[in-house]
Formats: structure tokens, sequence, C-alpha cells
């Protein structure tokens, strides 16, 4: 007989975005774009950027300790760390094992996991495994991206869609029934061409061809993306549901990756749920990829938008493709 397995949930939660913060009327000076197409299209106002030498493992560091604050735990205490990055520091050594090294998890394995902008919620469902078994009993998830690193500045159709941001989780043992009730995964790999960057790999490696031809910076067929987008949004997000027996009236709090107001709202429509259950923060910070869902959730519960035992349900879609969303009760305790 199975013995009743421990939850597993967020016991510790922080982000970080860079200071620097560029509005669309700055991007109107660098590429033919208004304020007003940008608004109308995507509901982002401003996005917060790096300085030049900032790099994933230094977003991820200070959302990192933030976390490890909230959880009230020593860093020898975490087991594992896993980063959800498109964008790491570098191709390796792992950002996952820098960020080990940054905040002194001694005992920790750590390793990098890719999954677009879906990252952060792939990474709470590999981590709550582990802790809801026993194999380990904290977990650090964080979810970075500096896209703008790999923004094509001279391309409007994409750079005005990005933003830079860390969000981390520390995962840990909760009380049966509570935390992580559901995750739903998936993939679609033959959609991968429409977003991604084509060189820097083993299969065109970067060359002066390939950094004269553009090719290390995001392409999208932004289209395209957005009717998968708001398609798996809910699709995704009803299996989680039904997975822990609960409907779309159930959820306090709908946390969705945020990289278009559109998107959301068109996804929310079909879940029926009322503006007030739906965060949007995509506003002020663009598409943060794997920390968007991360970050949204630090300040949704910050603001006092989440209290203990809310059920939160999150969705998020991204590069691969990819798509993962989960159903939480909520652990901590309201701010
Ligand atoms: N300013 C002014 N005009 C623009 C801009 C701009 N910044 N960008 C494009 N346009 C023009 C286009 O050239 C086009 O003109 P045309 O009709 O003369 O050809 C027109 O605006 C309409 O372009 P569309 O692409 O049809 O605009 P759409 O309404 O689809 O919005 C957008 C574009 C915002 C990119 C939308 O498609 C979208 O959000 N897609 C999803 C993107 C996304 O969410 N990606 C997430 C994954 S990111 C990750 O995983 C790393």
């Amino acid at each position: 007989m199975t013995p009743e397995l421990r939850g597993a949930g967020i016991i510790g939660i922080g982000s970080f975005a860079p200071q620097k913060v560029l509005t669309n009327f700055d991007l109107e000076r660098i590429v033919d774009t208004t304020d007003e197409w940008i608004v109308t299209r995507s509901g982002i106002r401003e996005r917060h950027v790096v300085e030049e030498g900032t790099a994933a493992s230094d977003l991820a560091l200070e959302a990192s300790r933030r976390a490890l604050e909230s959880a009230s735990i020593a860093p020898e205490e975490i087991d594992l760390v896993i980063c959800a990055t498109i964008t790491g520091d570098m191709p390796f050594p792992a950002t996952s094992c820098l960020i080990q090294d940054g905040i002194g998890a001694t005992n920790a394995a750590a390793f990098d996991l890719q999954a677009g902008c879906s990252g952060w919620v792939y990474a709470l469902a590999t981590a709550s495994q582990f802790v809801r078994l026993g194999t380990y009993n904290h977990a650090l998830i964080v979810g970075v991206d500096i896209l703008t690193s790999v923004t094509d500045w001279t391309d409007r159709s994409t750079c005005v869609l990005f933003g830079d941001a860390a969000g981390a989780t520390v995962i840990g043992p909760t009380a049966p029934g509570t935390g992580v009730l559901s995750t739903c995964l998936g993939a679609d790999g033959s959609g991968g061409e429409l977003l991604k960057i084509d060189a820097g790999g083993s299969r065109l490696p970067a060359s002066e061809e390939t950094v004269r031809n553009r090719q290390h910076y995001i392409k999208m067929e932004g289209r395209e993306v957005f009717k998968f987008a708001v398609r798996i949004m809910d699709e995704a997000s009803i299996k989680a549901l039904d997975m822990c027996g609960l409907k779309p009236a159930d959820v306090d709090l709908f946390v969705p990756h945020q990289a278009n107001i559109r998107i959301i709202e068109a996804a929310a429509k079909r879940l029926n749920f009322p503006p007030e259950k739906v965060f949007v923060n995509v506003q002020n910070y663009g598409n943060t990829s794997a920390a968007s869902i991360p970050l949204a959730l630090d300040e949704a519960y910050r603001m006092g938008k989440i209290k203990e035992g809310d059920i939160v349900a999150v969705v998020g879609f991204g590069a691969g493709l990819t798509w993962a969303a989960s159903v939480l009760k909520w652990t901590l305790p309201g701010m």
C-alpha cells in the first residue's frame, strides 16, 4: 500500500528586475513603431532591461537570495537547483551551477532546463516530484531570461515585446493535499520553426557569416504563435484543473505567462475568469520568458492578492513549442 505522500509547494518566493526601464517612447526612437501600436497590440508600456555586462546569473542570484530569505532557510539546506532559461550566461557551465555557487548551496545538485517561456512551470513539475517523494527536501527553481541579449533591435515585430527579469521559488514539503496539486506539460516540436534562434548551436556554429546574417537573434512568426498560445493556454489550464478535480470557478487567481494582454484576455474569456481573478503585469515588464510566471506570482503575492489556501492556476507557452500548466493550493502565509 502506498503511504499518503506529503505535499510539495512554494515555501519561499522572490524576484528581481533590472532598474533600467525602456518605454515605448524610447522604442519609437529605435525602430519604426508607436506607443499606440505597442499598447494596442500587446498591452506593453515599458520593460526592464539590463545594462551591458549583466548576465542571467546576476539577476537569478538576486531573486534567489530573496526567495531563500522568504523561505527562512539557509543555502546549505537546498538539495537541488534548477534554472529554467534560454539565455544562460554561456553555453556551459550551466547557469544553475553558477547560481548554486553564488548563493552557497554547497549540498545541491544543479542543472538547467530549457523549455522557453514554459520553463519555470516545467521546473516546478520536476522539483515537486523530487520533494513529494522525499528524495529531496528543498529545491530552488529559478526562471530567468535576458531576452534583450538575443533581440534584433532592427526588427520592430519582436524588439518591442521583450524584457529582462528573474523569478525564484523554494519548493519544500507541505501538508498532504496542499502545494502543487497538478501539472500538465506538453510539447509540439513540429512548431519549433515558429520561434527560434538559428545559429550558435551545433547545427550552425557561430561564424562571421552567421553574425552578418543576424542569425543569433530571435525570429518569430508572431501571428502563428499567437493562435497557438490562445488555444493552448485554455486547453492546458482545463487539463491541469481536471487532474485535481477542480473547475475554473474554483480558481482564486489565474497567473498566466505575460506575453501579450490580448492572449491573456482571450484565454481568460474562454475559461470564464472575471478580470479580478486574472493577474496582469505585462504592461510593466513585457515578455520576460521563463521569469514571467514566477515574477508575476511574486508580485501578486506581495500585493496581497494570494492568501494561504487559495487555489492558484498558472499556465505558460513558449519556444519548442512547449506549454505547461499547474494548479497550486497556496502554502505561504498571506502578506
Ligand atoms: N510597430 C508598428 N507596426 C508593427 C510593429 C511595430 N512594433 N510590428 C509589426 N508591425 C506591423 C506589421 O508589419 C504588420 O503590418 P502589415 O499588415 O503592413 O504587414 C502589422 O503591424 C500587423 O502585424 P501582425 O504581426 O499581424 O500584428 P499582430 O496583431 O499579430 O501582433 C504580435 C503582433 C504582438 C507579435 C502578436 O502576433 C503576438 O503577440 N504574438 C505572440 C508572440 C508571443 O507571445 N511570443 C511568446 C513566446 S516568446 C518565447 O518563448 C521566447
